[in-house]
């Protein structure tokens, strides 16, 4: 059965079909070789799916709607305070071709108009124009999802004719907005309006705007967030130049119009909308193109000040792990007191895109549920993007609930830069942030080994050097000898106790309460936990096989007690008692079988 949504689009495209009003452009001769009856609707969802009815296959050239995103790429290339005094942001209400410049300092009012257009395009990264050229191909492509090409007849019948454009590059030139040759700049900007695109490619543009920069399939950062507010800024106030006023009383999207028939519209954390249609009103917008926007915005009310997210959306599901409690086994003892005590493990179902006011809700709903609560776990999988400011928020609340013995762990983010990068970006250094499960399986099981570890009955919190598995086996005097020579050293919540890479550290450590994570640093300062441990069980062991560099990061995640001797003490002992050295070697050697084992296994399920 067809989609509702595809239905919509589809009846949506029928009605506006019938306008016939306006006529193609023809300033530039090859553009007035379009069809006037191609049309063509899209509307792309966050998560990259396509709504499309007309000709979807018909390419056309951008034109002016290369300008937001070639404005963007200026400002991440070359910087805000840079571009920004060379480039107004106000409208100018002038037709897209005016040479609208600021009197005084001669900066295009703009860089919706031709003139702030051209300036931009003058300032993209590349060492010569060629270079630049490459850049400016490269930025499309990161916003279309795929390489476009050039429309070489278009590009030089408007090199050809582009008279006025060449005028506003010397006049950029003379006013110092231009740095190198105004014309080599002209002539990429020719080319940069004069590239290949369909009306999906156009949706899937919008989409990456609306997805915080981020595309909305290839998952790549076409644009940094704090760019990509200023791209909507100036799309809002001047992207349909003389008629930006009516267009955002109107319709109220950030939108940009090409004289090649397309239209782009954004609605933030929402949807990309791309159309084609060539027949164009006196001010050089396409006429149902924007049609199609009112009624797509009257129909869906996503007029961007009537879109009022409710911050409480951001908390899809609660519940606790008395309802999902971890999937293994633990001994009678410990699950009669799980069973007691999971309640005090919280999943909290995060959902959407969490701005400053969703994360304060989220904030204020963990800190009214704190003080019955042992752990937090938020489940990150249906979150599509979150703000510096809200991944501050959430990050300092999860040091402030640290302090207070209450861990807050992530899960399932893992390969979503628009949820990881923010709550990196946040740390200070040493902190090694939220603790990330690739599932709420592994989290809860995280939890409820710190939370076995900190209960009171010292019959399961605590355990003595002499039931570490690597002595099981060993006479009483013999233990004594090497409970004598152990230290016993205290960890913090969240300490690092070992670090990946370590050379020369050949101490070995025996767990008596607390529990630990042992991880592997991955890419992107990210980790991946390979194991929990708690009392009874040791880490650093490898240290008795010789020196080598330790294999991964160990890190406390509770407060942890431990008792740790050095290996070239227990060396020195065993060489003395041969006994000590088979029996400890015939313990790791067993437990190394068990983990082997239990790799094998998960080979053999992954595979
Ligand atoms: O510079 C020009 O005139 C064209 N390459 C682009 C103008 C345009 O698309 C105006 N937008 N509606």
């Amino acid at each position: 059965m067809l989609s509702p949504f595809q239905i919509y689009i589809d009846e949506l495209h029928a009605q506006i079909s019938k306008f016939d009003s306006g006529k193609l452009a023809d300033y530039i001769p090859e553009l007035s070789k379009a069809d006037p009856n191609w049309f063509g609707i899209c509307v792309v969802t966050l998560d990259g799916v396509a709504y499309s009815s007309g000709d979807t296959e018909q390419p056309f050239t951008i034109q002016s709607i290369s300008k937001p995103f070639i404005y963007g790429a200026a400002l991440s290339d070359r910087g805000r305070n840079f571009v920004s005094r060379r480039i107004g942001v106000e409208p100018s209400g002038d037709a897209f071709n005016s040479i609208s410049l600021n009197p005084q300092t001669g900066a295009p009012l703009n860089p919706m108009i031709n003139a702030g257009a051209i300036a931009s395009t003058s300032m993209v990264e590349g060492d010569d124009a060629e270079a630049q050229w490459r850049q400016i191909e490269r930025v499309i492509a990161s916003f279309t999802g795929r390489q476009t090409i050039l429309d070489e007849t278009v590009y030089r019948s408007e090199s050809k004719t582009g008279f006025r454009n060449r005028a506003i590059a010397w006049m950029l030139k003379n006013f110092g907005i231009i740095d190198g040759d105004p014309m080599a700049s002209l002539e990429n900007y020719f080319r940069q309006c004069s590239l290949q695109v369909t009306f999906q490619d156009l949706a899937y543009m919008a989409a990456t705007l609306a997805n915080h920069g981020v595309h909305p399939l290839t998952g790549a950062t076409a644009l940094p967030a704090e760019h990509v507010e200023r791209v909507l800024s100036v799309m809002a106030t001047c992207g349909m130049y003389d008629y930006a006023g009516s267009w955002l009383y109107e319709v109220g999207m950030p939108a940009k119009s090409g004289v090649g028939g397309g239209i782009i519209a954004v609605v933030p954390g929402r949807f990309g909308i791309g159309i084609f249609s060539p027949l164009l009103d006196e001010k050089g917008n396409s006429v149902r193109g924007i049609e199609t926007c009112k009624q797509i915005s009257r129909d869906f009310g996503l007029h961007v000040f009537a879109h009022t997210s409710n911050p409480s959306s951001v908390l899809s599901r609660f519940y606790t792990a008395a309802d999902a409690p971890s999937r293994r086994q633990p001994p009678l003892e410990l699950r009669l007191y799980l069973q007691q005590q999971a309640h005090r493990i919280k999943y909290l179902c995060l959902n959407g895109f969490i701005a400053i006011d969703s994360a304060e809700y989220i904030v204020r709903q963990m800190r009214a549920m704190a003080i019955d609560t042992h752990s937090f776990i938020l489940d990150m999988h249906k979150v599509t993007g979150i703000t510096i400011s809200a991944a501050r928020l959430l990050n300092v609340t999860r040091i402030s609930f640290n302090e207070q013995d209450i861990s807050v762990v992530c899960t399932r983010s893992h390969g979503r830069a628009a949820v990881i990068d923010p709550l990196t970006k946040v740390l200070q250094k040493g902190d090694r942030g939220f603790l990330r499960f690739t599932d709420n399986d592994l989290a809860v099981e995280w939890c409820e080994n710190r939370l076995v570890s900190m209960v009171n009955n010292t019959e399961i919190a605590t355990r003595a050097l002499a039931d570490s598995t690597l002595f099981r086996g060993i006479s009483i005097p013999l233990l004594q000898q090497l409970e004598s020579i152990a230290v016993q050293q205290t960890f913090a919540v969240g300490e690092q106790i070992l670090a990946a890479g370590d050379m020369g550290d050949r101490r070995v450590f025996f767990i008596e309460s607390g529990c630990v994570s042992v991880v592997i640093p991955t890419e992107g300062g990210n980790y991946q936990r390979i194991a929990a441990l708690g009392p009874g069980m040791e880490f650093g062991e490898m240290a008795l096989l010789g020196q080598a560099t330790r294999s991964a990061s160990v890190y406390a995640d509770s407060v942890v007690q431990c008792r740790i001797i050095d290996a070239a003490d227990l060396d020195s002992i065993a060489n003395l008692l041969p006994e000590l050295k088979i029996v400890m070697l015939q313990n790791l050697a067993g437990d190394l079988a068990a983990r082997l084992r239990g790799a094998n296994q998960w080979i053999a399920a992954l595979a």
